[in-house]
Formats: structure tokens, sequence, C-alpha cells
């Protein structure tokens, strides 16, 4: 079973023998009750007239090392030096084991327009619906501006994580992270 509260993050990997029940959500997999979930939540978005896209789901391990590295490698071929393309990378992209894509709970939302990942996915009607009913759903944006010394990773708006609707609204309704949460909720006791 699934323990949607699941901490994964920098230098907290996931357990490498956690059993993923995945399912297909247009071509793209998640965790089956996030991918319920997520159906439920773009049938609502359209019903308000805004059409969501789902760029990544679940990714293997594997893959996210294949996502690590080209990334590392673009930044490479850009002109920074490996160590700086090394450091670039590792607050925009999470290591193997230590992604939330990696437990298939991890929703990366865009425009039906956008085949990437961008920052400005912040000033779309897409975003705004998002941050008004995501939580009904079960999903936070997972990494907010403002709190990338407590996640370790740079604002991505369009990042969502599912944690189910309970703690969805309650994390919400607090204005904190998921680390935060668990933290106030003494439901991780070390140093986040
Ligand atoms: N971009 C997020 C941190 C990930 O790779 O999981
Ligand atoms: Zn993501």
């Amino acid at each position: 079973m699934t323990d949607y509260l699941i901490l994964v993050g920098k230098g907290r990997p996931m357990p490498q023998d956690l059993e993923i029940t995945l399912e297909d959500v247009s071509g793209v997999q998640l965790e089956k009750t996030a991918a319920y979930m997520l159906r439920q939540m773009f049938d609502a978005a359209l019903r308000d007239g805004i059409e969501l896209k789902l760029l990544s789901g679940y990714r293997s391990p594997e893959y996210q090392q294949e996502v690590f590295d080209r990334s590392v490698r673009q930044r490479v071929e850009g002109g920074m030096s490996y160590e700086d393309a090394v450091k670039e990378t590792e607050i925009n992209v999470a290591k193997p084991y230590e992604s939330e894509h990696n437990l298939g709970l991890a929703a990366d939302i865009v425009t039906p327009e956008d085949y990437d990942v961008f920052e400005s996915f912040e000033d779309t009607p897409q975003f705004e619906w998002l941050q008004r009913n995501a939580a009904n759903y079960g999903f936070i944006m997972r990494y907010p501006r403002g709190k990338e010394d407590v996640t370790g990773y740079i604002y991505e708006p369009w990042h969502y994580r599912y944690v189910g609707p309970y703690d969805a609204q309650r994390i919400g309704n607090r204005d904190v992270t998921l680390e935060e949460y668990l933290l106030e909720a003494e439901l991780v006791n070390s140093e986040y």
C-alpha cells in the first residue's frame, strides 16, 4: 500500500523495494489513486473551461538518471563548467530514488501548448485554476517560491504532488511545504 505522505527528497531516498501500482493517464503513468484523482481534477477543470496537460508522471529510477544527465549535458553544451552544471542540475532535478516522480506521486502539469516546463506557467489560467482547486483533489504544489532552502529545489509551479485531499487542504491552509507539515505533525522526527 502506498503511504501518500511519504517524504522523498534530497538525501532522503525512497525504499528501493517499494511496490507501486501504476495506471495510465493519457499515455503517462501515475500511481493508481493519484491517477484516478488526477483524472477527476482534469475533468473538473475542463468543466470550468480549463484544459490541463500531464507532461510527466512516473519515472523509473533509470530514467530519472537520464533526465539528470541530460540536464548536466545541456548546461555544459551551453558553456557552463561541468562542476557548475552539476550544481545547477542538483537544484532542478532529483537523483534516482530521490524523486517523487519515482514514486508515481508527482505530476508535472502544463498548458496544452507546452512541451516543456516553464516558470511562466504561473501566469496562466491553468495555474490559477490549480491554485484554487488542486488541494480538493489531493494535490499540492510541492516546490513553492521562497522555500528553496527547505525543499532543496527551485520554484516549480508545474510540479504537483499527490498527498490525498485531507492533507493537501491542511497543507494549503497553513501555507507550508510537505517537509514543514510532516515535521509539525511529528511524522518525521529528524532535520529535513
Ligand atoms: N524536478 C524535481 C525536483 C524532480 O526531479 O523530481
Ligand atoms: Zn516534476
